[in-house]
């Protein structure tokens, strides 16, 4: 399938971001499977970003919601009947087990009654100075990179950074790149191989990407213990991380704590949905900042203004941020980190006034409800306003999930905000970005929506 992606922009015109062309109408078995191993988004048909909901059969009844109100049954008002499907958990469950984001009913009840304290507005707050401190690091990377820079691996080394700090107070345990490689592996082969489950194919087809992520996952498992085991050794020292937090998370209304496993696959969960989500809306952020010198001129002003002489944006200086923020926002409709959520049907509903059966999967797919020609003026343009205050009063909430909904909102979500709001916003007020060499990214997703071939932009000291 061609990609629509633009040619760099003519300075004068306003450049449209990136996207996949997606297929006039639902694919084939076949194509689907084709298409998903390049590129998940690729399986989204282009009516799904013009109607409110599409069904179909591919061995199992599926269906793509892209209606606020059938969301907001799915996610709050009928939650219980639409638990995580099943596929997608059997495909997650060997790299994070029954963790707080593969479980469901009282595994997950429990867990995330533990767990939600740690990520307290509070204990996030009290994190912000590591954040400030790899804002720093960063910076000082990219000035000293020759005016040239390949940014996702420059924001994941960043908020890599972060969740070392954060859960485990270091990186002393961990080859970041052996881990980081072994992240991507995973992705690339079990994420891949999962869209045959969702399909409902069955056991006896060749999954080849499973047996190659094994390895990614034991790699990444021994990592994490280490540094447990590590941290439990150093006992009544004055840490105060993710860890800890976690190593005294209890549940409040049954006392219930996290057994070394339960600990091994949370952990290990933070630690990649910690980062990598992260990295690419900051990734995507500067590369739409660098396309459109107005909206990054404005934001650099307003993050001169609010960081006076400071070295380094702080918590403090968050609210002084808005379009910072704003920016942020954009870039995670225009790519939203994860493009497509999936559910299971447990008992029969209508949806959007569509008959919904026991089994059926349902696809939200964010990438397209996020630029759906009946809720977005110009859906397909850069446009950080779409944020600001006067713009959102009033928007559905089930319009915009890049965090998902309901219960199972992202937990991570205030820290990930923090954290990519005080990275953006030290970084804008001392460098100026612009397009760099070679051809427009175009998003890919096989978990994460991903820039194909990396963002390339040339950078300047101010
Ligand atoms: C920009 C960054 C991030 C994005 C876009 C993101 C996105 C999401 C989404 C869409 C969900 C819901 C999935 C569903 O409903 O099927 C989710 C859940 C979750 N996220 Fe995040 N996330 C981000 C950062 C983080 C961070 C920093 C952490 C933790 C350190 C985290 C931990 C979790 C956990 C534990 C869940 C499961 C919650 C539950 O099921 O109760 N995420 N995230």
């Amino acid at each position: 399938m061609t990609m629509a992606f633009k040619e760099m922009p003519d300075r004068s015109s306003k450049p449209l971001p990136p996207t996949v062309t997606p297929p006039a109408r639902p694919l084939s078995l076949v194509q689907t499977l084709r298409a998903a191993r390049r590129n998940v988004l690729e399986i989204i048909p282009a009516l799904a970003y013009r109607q409110p909901m599409l069904s179909g059969r591919l061995g199992a009844r599926w269906h793509m919601v892209q209606d606020p109100v059938a969301l907001r049954r799915i996610f709050l008002d009928e939650v219980d009947n639409y638990p995580k499907s099943e596929v997608m958990l059997r495909m997650l469950r060997p790299a994070v087990g029954d963790s707080l984001f593969t479980s469901n009913g009282e595994s997950w009840r429990w867990q995330r009654r533990a767990v939600a304290p740690v990520f307290a507005q509070r204990n996030v707050t009290a994190l912000a100075p590591v954040m400030t401190a790899t804002a720093e690091r960063a910076h000082r990377r990219l000035s000293g990179s020759g005016g040239k820079a390949e940014m996702v691996a420059e924001m994941l080394s960043a908020t890599f950074d972060v969740i070392c700090e954060v859960a485990l107070s270091g990186r002393e345990h961990f080859d970041a790149d052996a881990y980081a490689d072994a992240i991507l592996r995973y992705f690339e082969t079990a994420g891949k191989a999962s869209v045959l489950d969702f399909l409902q194919m069955p056991d006896w087809m060749p999954r080849p990407g499973a047996l190659l992520g094994r390895g990614a996952v034991r790699t990444m498992h021994a990592m994490v213990s280490r540094a447990i085991e590590a941290r439990r050794g150093q006992a009544g020292g004055d840490v105060d991380d993710l860890l800890d937090h976690m190593l005294k998370a209890e549940d409040p209304e049954t006392g219930r704590r996290m057994t070394p496993t339960d600990l091994i696959h949370n952990m290990q969960f933070f630690i990649v949905a910690g980062h990598e989500t992260t990295a690419l809306a900051l990734s995507w952020s500067l590369l739409l900042l660098a396309w459109h010198p107005e909206a990054q001129a404005r934001a650099r002003e307003e993050a001169r203004a609010a960081l006076g002489g400071h070295a380094a944006a702080g918590a403090e200086h968050l609210d002084a941020t808005p379009y910072v923020k704003q920016v942020i926002e954009e870039a995670m409709r225009l790519y939203p980190p994860v493009g497509l959520l999936a559910r299971n049907a447990l008992k029969p509903d209508i949806l959007a006034g569509r008959e919904v059966l026991p089994k059926d999967t349902i696809f939200i797919p964010t990438y397209a409800l996020h630029r759906h020609e009946m809720w977005w003026d110009r859906p397909n343009e850069f446009n950080p306003d779409n944020f600001s205050p006067e713009a959102t009063e009033g928007r559905d909430r089930f319009l915009y999930l890049p965090f998902g909904a309901g219960p199972r909102v992202c937990v991570g979500a205030n820290f990930a905000m923090m954290q990519a709001h005080i990275i953006l916003t030290t970084l804008l007020a001392r460098l100026r970005f612009a397009p760099g060499p070679g051809r427009a990214p175009v998003p890919t997703m096989s978990m994460t929506v991903r820039p194909d071939n990396g963002v390339w932009l040339t950078i300047e000291r101010i």
